[in-house]
């Protein structure tokens, strides 16, 4: 109806569809998953992290065996980007599992594990099954939700919301980089306050609050996405490599390309480059790197000019200046992004892919906020 149709207009403001919005809107939806929950500290008190719905239950999760992660879609690639800190945080291995995946395994679980589910809608089918299961086997069961009263939030011990707002668009951005936040505070929270980590607390704390200012920073990559968009809408395929914590971005950069945009994507890791992908490379095929500075920077480079070496069509991510650090041995094109703690660095990395999605989804002509055959959320198995 008109109404209808009216209400649309305004909930979008000035954009065209919601996921543009969403995608431009993750400034502020930071800093709302944010507030009231970093604490600067004054000069005798240390900067930390404020998780209400954990505070209860940190005690019993540090003392756990195991972490595991359990979610699907961009969730499962949220917390795979977080696996990394928690593991080196909190000390205690962290695996993960495709909520699916577990349930065809049966795989085992137990007591002694902390289980958390990551979901944006808290009503997915597979991960809310995945949750009965750990109940059932007695897991501590911690969920990290966007939406208040969702049957995930409702079913586990204890949680954090991560306060995103709304999310319309069948591919989730904003509820991805806040999912991000949330568990690196997680992280800080279940690490806890050892002497021997301040530094690094610090270090990630203080980029928390920078956070959203270096998002915006990011965000002004649209038109020259948008440029890039252009010369790949007539493309079959896209590949991305990624490692570290941007294994889950390269994962997550092809997800968003393969759902909005109805093109085949692959998110590799890049480590595993030698094992197969490789054998796709020619003068043709269009690749992403991700290439960062963090502590795989060299590997990643050794990687940018093996693919040089075999004529690769490459697009580079990199830190703002290393533009000449990462063409060795060949031309590619670059985009350059702002730098923040290695932990974060996902959060603003995913950002040119998501507006690439976007983009390549316009030109193609595609239905941006409800590609063909998906759901926002799948209440079924
Ligand atoms: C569906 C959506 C995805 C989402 C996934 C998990 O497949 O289309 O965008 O990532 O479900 O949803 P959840 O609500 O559990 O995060």
């Amino acid at each position: 109806s008109v109404l209808e149709m009216e209400v649309e207009q305004i909930n979008k403001g000035n954009y065209e569809h919601y996921m543009q919005k969403e995608i431009h809107e993750q400034p502020e939806s930071l800093t709302t998953t944010m507030r009231g929950r970093l604490i600067r500290g004054g000069s005798c008190k240390a900067k930390t992290v404020l998780l209400g719905g954990l505070k209860d239950h940190l005690k019993t999760i540090r003392r756990s065996r195991r972490i595991v992660f359990i979610g699907c879609g961009t969730s499962y690639n949220a917390a795979l980007s977080s696996r990394p800190i928690l593991e080196e945080l909190s000390g205690i291995p962290v695996t993960m599992e495709i909520a699916s995946d577990l349930l065809d395994r049966q795989g085992p679980i137990y007591r002694e594990d902390t289980a958390v589910f990551v979901s944006q809608s808290g009503e997915t089918a597979d991960t809310l099954h995945a949750l009965e299961y750990a109940l059932e086997n007695g897991a501590l069961c911690v969920g990290i939700t966007n939406t208040v009263g969702s049957a995930i939030a409702r079913n586990t011990h204890c949680g954090v919301h991560i306060n995103a707002g709304c999310e319309i668009g069948v591919a989730s951005t904003k509820a991805y980089t806040s999912q991000i936040v949330v568990m690196a505070m997680l992280a800080l929270a279940i690490g806890g306050d050892a002497i021997s980590n301040e530094a690094r607390r610090e270090a990630i704390i203080d980029s928390l609050f920078d956070l959203p200012n270096k998002v915006r920073e990011v965000l002004k990559l649209d038109e020259e996405m948008k440029e890039l968009a252009k010369l790949l809408i007539a493309e079959q395929s896209l590949l991305v490599f990624g490692r570290g914590y941007n294994y889950a971005t390269a994962l997550e950069g092809a997800l968003k390309v393969k759902e909005v945009a109805l093109m085949h994507s692959e998110g590799i890791l890049a480590g595993e480059m030698k094992h197969g992908p490789l054998a796709l490379v020619d003068e043709n095929l269009p690749i992403f790197v991700i290439a960062t500075r963090d502590a795989c920077f060299s590997k990643q480079q050794s990687v940018i000019q093996q693919l040089h070496a075999r004529k690769g069509r490459l697009v580079v991510m990199c830190s703002k200046g290393d533009a000449a650090s990462v063409c060795l041995g060949g031309s590619s094109r670059v985009v350059e992004v702002p730098q923040v703690v290695d932990c974060l660095q996902p959060v603003v990395n995913i950002v040119p892919l998501q507006l690439l999605a976007y983009h390549l989804t316009v030109l193609r002509g595609f239905n941006v906020d409800q590609p063909r055959n998906l759901a926002k959320s799948v209440t079924t198995q």
